[in-house]
């Protein structure tokens, strides 16, 4: 989804003073293998935390190698039991993923509300379209983890609930008590076990 490079290679310059869509290059004779080169997908994320899932980030702004060729990757490690990786879409991407390690309930949300989901076992795969909403739950009894290719140096992410519940400032309570049908105790109850 991402525009075309008009050269080889674009090293990001993260820091640089201009700002572009995208980022600036690193001048070429500073660049060396390593900036093609990221290993921060090899490790277990930790999932110590309310929805038992870690996302860990290969985009862009993690592996600037990545700049100006329109792909990036996840990683996504689940809780043995009932990790989650929450409801959520991407804005500039497609995303499709492999499962390596366990069983998961994947599926996305058309803009017609049709979910198409599927259990999903090690080496299956599946994808979402640009700018669905979809989640994984892990199923199986162990961990579970899969790697997602992205058509998107960037392909950000909008976390439904923490999205909605844990913004600054906070969305007024009159509008989360009508749209969900619920009162302002549910609301406050929902952002505490959130973390806000
Ligand atoms: C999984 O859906 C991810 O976006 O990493
Ligand atoms: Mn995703």
């Amino acid at each position: 989804a991402d525009p075309d490079p008009l050269q080889d290679l674009c090293v990001a310059d993260l820091n640089a003073s201009i700002s572009v869509n995208g980022f600036p290059c690193k001048p070429l004779h500073e660049v060396k293998s390593n900036d093609f080169f990221y290993d921060g997908l090899s490790k277990e994320g930790n999932t110590t935390n309310v929805f038992g899932s870690k996302v860990s980030i290969g985009d862009v702004l993690a592996f600037p190698g990545l700049n100006t060729l329109g792909v990036s990757w996840n990683r996504v490690d689940f809780a043995a039991g009932t990790g989650v990786n929450p409801p959520h879409l991407h804005p500039r991407a497609s995303e499709t993923l492999v499962v390596l390690k366990g069983k998961l309930l994947v599926g996305f949300i058309t803009t017609t509300h049709v979910l198409y989901s599927k259990v999903l076992k090690a080496g299956e795969m599946f994808v979402f379209p640009r700018g669905l909403v979809h989640f994984q739950l892990n199923v199986g009894k162990g961990k579970a983890f899969f790697l997602a290719a992205f058509n998107s140096q960037n392909p950000g992410v909008v976390i439904l609930p923490t999205t909605l519940f844990v913004t600054t400032p906070s969305i007024p309570n009159e509008v989360l008590s009508k749209a969900f049908q619920i009162d302002a105790k549910v609301i406050s109850d929902i952002r505490s076990k959130l973390g806000s």
